[in-house]
């Protein structure tokens, strides 16, 4: 019996597929009535994601509703950082607040060293959704970028500007810099863990790259990244996993953002100006319909989806996905139209 790699890797590996595999960030969450029901039982959010059983029933219901090609684990980005004792918590309609930010420099210096056992749910919940997601469907891990967990974990909370953060920046930087390599080394041992465990892909999401410049950018997002990328590639234990990059409009040219070394660039939903040429057999890409288009009409989903497959068609490692996350107002059914056009085109 041979076994036909699944199209989701055969995409990472940049093949040229007629049907692009899909699935969509944030494809568990409160757009799903079942999601809801789930959620309504924890108060606090990372509470829930401290049941590995229940992340394994979050992480099928996506597939089960829109069968798709690959699963993503179920948690979230701040483990780290609540796992290095910030203490985060999510409160409703505000997102995450974090109990003991990082306020003044002596707070990164007084951080205790990352042990990546304090995060054994995770990794728990990776190999309860691996045993129980079929074999075609690869499952992907995750982690922030250091930069994004650096700038919640100093701003205390979500924000639009993270102003405090970018002042913090300014006059804190060889600080910050301790911080992001303390962040960048338990990314990089928590995602060989949950390769460990059963992870076959990892992404990482840098949600708050736009927030830089294209210097400060590569200073302070883009060198650490690289540095976790190389470590990555360089271990036994994960050297052979494609590794996709999310950055969030990030001031920068197409080939910065190759250089990093990652295999796959998931597009940012505005970031038209991403030179395919360029990549074309140097990455995969994944992306990017803008995830309010959902809020339109089918025709108009139709069109705006039609268009990015047919930029798209001829490339060597094209994911369907959305542009960023899916959003809580989004109808479902929505959801599924998308799939099925995208499948049937
Ligand atoms: O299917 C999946 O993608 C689920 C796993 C997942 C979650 N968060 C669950 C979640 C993943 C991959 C994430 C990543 C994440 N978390 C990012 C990067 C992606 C991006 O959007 O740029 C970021 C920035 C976070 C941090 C975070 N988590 C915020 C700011 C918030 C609150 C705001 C919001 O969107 O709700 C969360 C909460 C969160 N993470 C929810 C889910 C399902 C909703 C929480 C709830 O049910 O109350």
């Amino acid at each position: 019996m041979t076994f036909d790699e699944p199209i989701f890797l055969k995409a990472l590996n940049k093949e040229v597929l007629k049907t692009p595999p899909i699935w969509y960030m944030r494809q568990a969450g409160r757009y799903m009535p079942e999601y809801r029901e789930v959620r309504k039982k924890f108060k606090n959010f990372l509470e829930m994601c401290k049941h590995p059983e229940v992340c394994c029933e979050l992480a099928l219901q996506p597939l089960h509703s829109f069968n798709l090609d690959a699963a993503i684990l179920f948690s979230d980005i701040l483990t780290i950082p609540d796992a290095f004792g910030l203490d985060v918590q999510f409160i409703e309609n505000k997102g995450p607040v974090f109990r003991n930010p990082i306020s003044e420099p002596k707070d990164i210096h007084m951080l205790d060293p990352f042990d990546p056992e304090n995060l054994d749910y995770v990794y728990k919940a990776v190999t309860n959704i691996k045993n129980a997601i079929p074999k075609h469907v690869p499952l992907i891990g995750f982690c922030g970028s250091p930069w994004t967990l650096a700038a919640y974990s100093i701003e205390g909370k979500s924000s639009k500007e993270f102003h405090k953060t970018l002042s913090f920046l300014k006059t804190n930087e060889s600080d910050v810099h301790s911080l992001l390599l303390k962040y960048t080394d338990a990314c990089f041992l928590y995602l060989r863990k949950q390769v460990q465990y059963g992870a076959d892909v990892i992404q990482i999401f840098d949600s708050w790259a736009n927030l830089l410049s294209e210097n400060d950018l590569k200073k302070f997002s883009f060198d650490y990244i690289t540095s976790l990328i190389s470590s990555l590639k360089l271990d036994p234990v994960t050297k052979n996993i494609p590794i996709i990059l999310f950055s969030r409009d990030p001031n920068c040219n197409t080939q910065t953002l190759i250089e990093t070394s990652a295999d796959c660039i998931s597009l940012y939903w505005s970031m038209n100006n991403f030179d395919i040429n360029f990549s074309f057999n140097k990455v995969s890409i994944q992306g990017n319909l803008d995830p309010k288009i959902l809020l339109e009409s089918d025709e108009i989903i139709k069109r705006e989806t039609y268009k990015i497959l047919e930029r798209f068609k001829e490339y060597p490692g094209y994911i369907f996905n959305l542009g960023h996350g899916l959003t809580p107002d989004i109808d479902p059914d929505k959801v599924k139209y998308l799939t099925n056009i995208v499948r049937e085109y």
